[in-house]
């Protein structure tokens, strides 16, 4: 999916790479063989620097997000890619909260961009529906809404306990990711946003989100507006994908629709997120969490990080390069060289030398 605001688009980046716990930890390495690979026969100069945030540092050290970490990010690189955080050892999730969270909210990335794009038709599992169907952007909001962390315990451990977890929403917040919504559909010739709430049941909240987005669509005439309530988009998503080409929607809600999203695609193994503020530096993450069913075991697929890392190197400017990804991408999906989740009896690191050739194989193609 075109239109990722840019960054640079100059011909050198510099890339922090976290690829976190669990299949994080597996997955991410195959995209950064990958990225090398790519961007060598154009001589990009791609420098990664990895960072060892996750549980194991956590329950060594106490350190989560280390101090200075959002300044050393915001200043010295262009891009974060991120593998994912969730160990059962940490069941309070604390240091995800503190890494993953942390960064969306400190570097402001108030964009979380999450493509649902069938790439095969036998992915999906609804029937009769093929890949021109199933092609639509969640636009979700990523840095308020019920992830503030704003609330509190009453009474906590008696009979009487009460448990407040705040929904905060700004007038500024609320605005500027319907304003990006409209401008993502014009900028790519898109036709159709739909706001997705529960105003119904939310009544402060959510109007809040009626009134701003009554006011944004007025300067949109050429695109087609429209609102569902979020149960009802839930089944219309289900029932009907191609009626969608862009959903915005809050942080909560966009969580929750978008692995809905990636299963009408094939699964959480395949899909790709971008967490963006426009022009500045963003984080690039598969929608996938640590998976601690299959870690360890070199079977995760990869493929969802490896179509992050095309929005990343859109994001920096490097099209070709993205298109190149996206072709091996393909190839595998076609030519059914995939792991186990997709159905096939490819290994992780496998999948990963696999898609390195064809990458290399799709650039030399293009010239
Ligand atoms: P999950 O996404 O980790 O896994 C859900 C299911 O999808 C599992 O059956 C898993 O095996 C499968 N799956 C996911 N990615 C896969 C891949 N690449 N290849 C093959 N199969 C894949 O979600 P969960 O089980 O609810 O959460 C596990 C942990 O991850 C939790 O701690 C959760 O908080 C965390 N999490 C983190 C992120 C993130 O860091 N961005 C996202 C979601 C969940
Ligand atoms: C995601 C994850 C995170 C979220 C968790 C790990 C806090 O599910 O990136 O989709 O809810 O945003
Ligand atoms: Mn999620």
């Amino acid at each position: 999916m075109p239109g990722i605001p840019l960054r640079n688009g100059g011909p050198a980046a510099r890339i922090a790479v976290i690829p976190g716990d669990g299949i994080g930890a597996e997955v991410t390495p195959q995209a950064v063989k990958v990225l090398r690979a790519a961007t060598r026969p154009a001589r990009r100069s791609i420098e990664f620097v990895e960072f060892d945030w996750g549980a194991d540092k956590y329950l060594r050290e106490g350190i989560s997000l280390p101090s200075g970490a959002v300044e050393m990010l915001r200043d010295e690189f262009d891009a974060i890619l991120f593998g994912a955080l969730g160990d059962p050892r940490v069941p309070s999730n604390q240091h995800a909260a503190d890494i993953l969270l942390g960064l969306r909210f400190k570097l402001d990335l108030y964009i979380n961009a999450r493509p649902v794009e069938l790439l095969h038709d036998r992915l999906t599992p609804l029937r009769d529906r093929t890949e021109k169907d199933i092609r639509l952007m969640v636009l979700r909001e990523n840095t308020e809404g019920l992830y503030v962390g704003v609330g509190g315990f009453f009474k906590k451990g008696t009979p009487d306990e009460i448990a407040v977890q705040e929904d905060v929403n700004s007038r500024k917040g609320v605005e500027r990711i319907i304003r990006y919504a409209f401008e993502y559909a014009r900028q790519n010739g898109l036709k159709r946003v739909c706001m997705s709430d529960k105003s119904n049941a939310m009544t402060f909240a959510h109007d809040l989100w009626q009134r701003v987005f009554k006011e944004v669509r007025q300067e949109y005439a050429n695109i087609e507006s429209r609102h569902l309530y979020i149960d009802a988009l839930a089944m219309e998503i289900v029932r009907e994908p191609g009626q969608f080409d862009v959903i915005v929607t809050c942080n909560l809600f966009g969580d929750i629709i978008s692995d809905l999203g990636a299963q009408l695609a094939g699964g959480l193994g395949l899909a790709p997120s971008a967490n963006i503020h426009p022009g500045k530096t963003s984080l690039f993450e598969p929608v996938h969490g640590s998976a601690p069913n299959i870690a360890g075991k070199g079977i995760a697929n990869p493929l969802g990080s490896v179509l992050t890392s095309a929005m990343m190197l859109e994001f920096l400017g490097w099209r070709s390069e993205a298109a190149a990804l996206r072709t091996a991408v393909r190839a595998a999906l076609r030519e059914n060289c995939v792991t186990p989740d997709l159905g096939g009896s490819k290994r992780t690191a496998e999948m990963g030398d696999w898609l390195v050739a064809k990458s290399v194989e799709a650039l030399t193609q293009q010239h």
